[in-house]
C-alpha cells in the first residue's frame, strides 16, 4: 500500500468532492466568468464568487472581494512584495523563508529596497524580539512565514501583528503551511496581506492560490490585461478583485479550490489540526526511539504545524528518501525544501533533512509503517 507523507508540498489525495466538482465544472460549465451574458458564463462567475466567499469564511474575512485568486502562493507572494515595496523602503524578513518569498525580496534588494534578515532559532522559531530588533524608522513591511516548511515551527503571528500595528508597519504573512491546517483569524493577527496556496492545506488542486489584501492597502498589479469589465478604458481597473486577476480564469481548478475550502468548513480546521498533531506526535515519538536519528524541533509541547524534519547519522537524506520509495512505497521529501537559509539557520545545510508531513487523510497505521521502515533503514 502506497503511503503519501509529503502533504507540505501538496496535499494528496484530495477530498472526493474536489474531484467531482472539477469534473462537473470542466464538463458542464467550462467557460470564462465575467466574459459573456449567457447562462454558462454566469454559472462560471458564480463559481468564482462562491469560491471567494468560502475562502473568506475560512479566514474570517468580511469582504470576499479582498481575496485575489492566483495560481500559487509564489505568485501571491511576488504580487505582494513587488506590488508593495518601493526603492528607499526598508523591509524585514526572516531566515526561515521559502524561496518563494526570499527570492522576490532579494530581487527587490537589488532595486533600491533595504532588506534585513531576522534570524530564527535552532528549531526554526522567529521571536517577536528578533523582529523588533530588526525594525528601523524606515521599515514599511515585515514579510514572513507563519509556519516553517522545514521544521513546522509556528511563529507568534498575533504578537508580531500587534507590535506592527502599533508602529503602522504593514504585515505580510506567508500562510502556505498554515492555511487550512491551523485555525486562522486575519483580524486577530492584524495581518494586512496574506498569501497561501490552494493546493496544500486548502485541499484544492495545483495551479490555485490566493492573496488577501486588507481594505485601503494599495498594491501595483503584477500583470495587467483583460478582466472582462471596464473594457472602454486602456487602463487597468482599480476595483478588486478584477485589478489583480487579468486573463482567463482556471475555472475548473477554482471550483476544486472551493470544494476543498468547503471540505474544511464542514470538517472544521481545528479538527484537522488535532488529527495532524496527533500523527505528528506519534511520528516524533517513533523517530526519537530510533538510534542515530535527530529530530529537529522535537519538543511536542511547542506550537507547531504538521511538518517534521530529521536526519540519520551518516546517511544522506536522498538515500533515505530513495529507499523509502523503492523498498516501502512511502513518499517523503528530502533535501533543502526550497529553503536553504532555513537549513543554514538550523544547522542542516547543505545536506538537508528528510521531511515528513502528514495530512488529513493519513492514519496512525501509516505512521507506524513509516516508523517500522525507518527502523529497518537505520539498522539494516
Ligand atoms: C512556506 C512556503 N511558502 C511558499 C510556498 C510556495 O507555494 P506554491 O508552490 O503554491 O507556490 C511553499 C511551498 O512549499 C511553502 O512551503
Amino acid at each position: 500500500m502506497s503511503i503519501y507523507l509529503d502533504n507540505a508540498a501538496t496535499t494528496f489525495p484530495k477530498p472526493e468532492n474536489v474531484y467531482i466538482e472539477m469534473d462537473r465544472v470542466i464538463r458542464t460549465v467550462g467557460v470564462s466568468p465575467s466574459r459573456g451574458g449567457y447562462r454558462q458564463s454566469l454559472d462560471a462567475s458564480r463559481i468564482l464568487f462562491e469560491t471567494r466567499e468560502s475562502l473568506a469564511t475560512l479566514l474570517g474575512v468580511a469582504d470576499s472581494s479582498r481575496l485575489i485568486i492566483t495560481h500559487s502562493a509564489t505568485e501571491s507572494l511576488n504580487l505582494a512584495v513587488k506590488g508593495f515595496l518601493k526603492p528607499g523602503d526598508h523591509v524585514v524578513t526572516t531566515t526561515m523563508e521559502h524561496n518563494s518569498l526570499a527570492r522576490p525580496l532579494h530581487e527587490m534588494s537589488h532595486a533600491g529596497v533595504d532588506l534585513t534578515w531576522a534570524s530564527g532559532d535552532s528549531d526554526g522559531y522567529v521571536s517577536v524580539d528578533a523582529i523588533l530588533k530588526a525594525l528601523t524608522p524606515a521599515t514599511r513591511l515585515v514579510a514572513m512565514t507563519h509556519c516553517s516548511n522545514v521544521t513546522g515551527a509556528i511563529n507568534p503571528a498575533e504578537e508580531i501583528g500587534a507590535v506592527l500595528k502599533e508602529r503602522g508597519i504593514t504585515f505580510l504573512l506567508d500562510a502556505s503551511q498554515s492555511a487550512g491546517s491551523i485555525p486562522l483569524d486575519i483580524d486577530k493577527m492584524n495581518v494586512d496581506i496574506l498569501a497561501a496556496p490552494g493546493h496544500k492545506g486548502i485541499y484544492g488542486p495545483q495551479g490555485t492560490g490566493f492573496l488577501y489584501i486588507v481594505e485601503g492597502l494599495e498594491l501595483k498589479p503584477l500583470i495587467v490585461g483583460g478582466t472582462g469589465g471596464g473594457s472602454t478604458e486602456i487602463t487597468q481597473p482599480l476595483e478588486l478583485p478584477e485589478r489583480f486577476e487579468s486573463g482567463t480564469h482556471n475555472i475548473a481548478g477554482i471550483a476544486g479550490l472551493k470544494a476543498g475550502a468547503d471540505f474544511l468548513i464542514s470538517t472544521g480546521v481545528s479538527a484537522i489540526h488535532d488529527l495532524e498533531i496527533n500523527l505528528v506526535n506519534r511520528l516524533i515519538e517513533g523517530l526519537l526511539s530510533i538510534n542515530g536519528i535527530k529530530v529537529i524541533n522535537s519538543d511536542i509541547a511547542k506550537l507547531r504545524g504538521s511538518v517534521v524534519s530529521f536526519t540519520l547519522n551518516g546517511v544522506d537524506s536522498s538515500v533515505i528518501g530513495y529507499t523509502l520509495d523503492r523498498d516501502f512505497d512511502i513518499s517523503v521529501r528530502v533535501g533543502l525544501h526550497c529553503a536553504p537559509l532555513a537549513h543554514r539557520t538550523i544547522g542542516t545545510f547543505p545536506e538537508g533533512t528528510v521531511r515528513v508531513s502528514p495530512g488529513a487523510f493519513n492514519t496512525e497505521d501509516q505512521i507506524d509503517c513509516f516508523i517500522a521502515a525507518m527502523k529497518q533503514i537505520a539498522a539494516p
